[in-house]
């Protein structure tokens, strides 16, 4: 895990500064990602894998004043170029790792997570550690600016079914982390999965 761990700091730290330049266009498609999420004033969210925390002004945005928002990421470097931002003025930030999160049971409404999932180790465990936070009924969206072909292609690849994000891996991957999936949607200018926390 250690290890894991270290590889992913690694390849973010020395990523983080431009970050957000490198993607100076993403900030619509985050916005309409967190509003699709449903959030109600007062909500507690946890952006998991928050990065330079791009998505935390749309989810104080959607929570107001007096909901809670708070941002976990694993890699130091990206959480600083967060507070350089002044994102921290939007939530709460965390340096920690999404598998072992420092909150209570049931303590959240939901859980966002952009670019996360394809960089987790072991997400099995991680997927069940939101679980674990998140109170049931609440929900978890798992998002991307850009679908699976389109990254693909990119990166020079062909999408297959092996991949994490491929409908046939992700439902039943989810459904043995205590979530229902209710909706996939891959499309070339947006990954996006919701899901419920069920019992
Ligand atoms: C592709 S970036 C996405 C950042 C941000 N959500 C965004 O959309 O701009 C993935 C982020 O997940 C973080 N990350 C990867 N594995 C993690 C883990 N196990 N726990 C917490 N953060 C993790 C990385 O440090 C990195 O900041």
């Amino acid at each position: 895990m250690t290890d894991d761990r270290t590889h992913v700091q690694d390849f973010f730290s020395v990523r983080a500064a431009d970050w957000d330049s490198r993607f100076p266009d993403d900030g619509p498609a985050y916005t309409a990602a967190v509003e699709d999420l449903r959030l109600r004033r007062g909500d507690a969210v946890l952006d998991a894998g928050c990065g330079t925390g791009r998505a935390l002004d749309a989810l104080r945005a959607a929570v107001g004043p007096e909901g809670t928002v708070l941002g976990a990421d694993l890699t130091p470097a990206m959480l600083e170029t967060a507070v350089r931002a002044g994102r921290d003025r939007s939530g709460a930030l965390l340096l920690t790792d999404v598998a072992r999160l420092p909150l209570r049971d049931r303590s959240l409404d939901a859980v966002f997570a952009a670019g996360l999932i394809s960089h987790l180790a072991h997400p099995g465990p991680a997927l069940r550690e939101l679980a674990r936070v998140v109170r049931l009924g609440g929900q978890l969206a798992l998002f991307h600016p850009v679908g699976r072909a389109a990254l693909a292609a990119r990166h020079g690849r062909a999408i297959t079914d092996d991949d994490l994000r491929a409908e046939p891996r992700l439902g039943p991957l989810l459904a043995a982390s205590g979530w229902r999936m209710d909706a996939y949607v891959d499309e070339d200018h947006r990954f996006l999965v919701r899901a419920e926390r069920v019992g």
